[in-house]
């Protein structure tokens, strides 16, 4: 049985080496997700992939139904998600092009579908979220990894921002000041709603520019097309290596 999904964020939207069996449309309570679901073979192994932003990229991150795509894996019986997102870099060392494994998060995101637990409730319900990424598949990707000699950074806190415009440098100042080393605009709710399914959920967070006011002046898509591309040949390999380990 399928345990493993990769939810594809921006420079992802289909996952090479996968040979493709058969594409499934789920429908759920929360809607539709974001495309029908990819089941296929990665190194052998089976693997179900969703394109985060639709199959033709065409889904901002703040219209992703976040909802019926963890719902859709979980009725799947989905156990791990890793999910791919570009990322800005605040932290000096996380250059462009470079792959990082957060392992904390701040949300700084607003009016999105961010719960399952919000009616039809038999009691009020809490999760925990201390520690917002699965620690047994933060591991295996970090394992990946290094089996596959990519250098990475093991630990970061990821800052979720609603946009879709990029960020000011002064909200840039500020979210390094909170402590955020990465700026992306996908990971919550995403890794909230895993938790709320009992999904073992981390995010491969893929470094596409340096964030607003950290880099020689304007942000460019020219220049985040680019470090993708760099960033995502290395995904592509590290998630290989993922397929025998999980
Ligand atoms: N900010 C927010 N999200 C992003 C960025 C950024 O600089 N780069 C890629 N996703």
């Amino acid at each position: 049985m399928t345990e493993l999904a990769i939810i594809g964020g921006s420079g992802i939207t289909q996952l090479q080496s996968l040979q493709i069996i058969r594409r499934e449309v789920v429908h759920t309570p929360y809607g539709e997700p974001s495309a029908p679901l990819v089941h296929g073979l990665l190194h052998g192994r089976d693997l179900v992939f969703l394109p985060r932003h639709g199959a033709g990229h065409t889904i901002p991150p703040h219209k992703v139904n976040y909802r019926a795509n963890l719902w859709a894996l979980s009725q799947l019986n989905i156990k791990n998600v890793v999910g791919i997102a570009a990322v800005g870099a605040i932290h000096r060392e996380m250059d462009p092009g470079s792959v990082v494994v957060p392992d904390q998060i701040i949300d700084y995101t607003y009016g999105r579908n961010h719960t399952f637990f919000e009616s039809d409730l038999s009691h009020v319900t809490h999760v925990d979220f201390t520690s917002p990424y699965c620690s047994r598949l933060r591991e295996a990707l970090l394992r990946s990894a290094s089996a596959c000699g990519i250098g990475i950074a093991s630990s970061a806190t990821y800052g979720a921002t609603q946009g879709p415009r990029l960020e000011t440098a002064m909200e840039i100042n500020r979210m390094e000041r909170d402590g955020c080393d990465l700026v992306g605009m996908t990971g919550m709710p995403e890794a909230a709603l895993a938790r709320e399914l009992d999904i073992c959920y981390a995010s491969c967070a893929v470094v596409a520019n340096w964030a607003a006011g950290r880099g020689d002046g304007p942000i460019t898509m020219k220049e985040i097309k680019s470090h993708l591309e760099t960033g995502m040949a290395k995904v592509h390999s590290l998630l290989y290596e993922l397929m025998l380990i999980v």
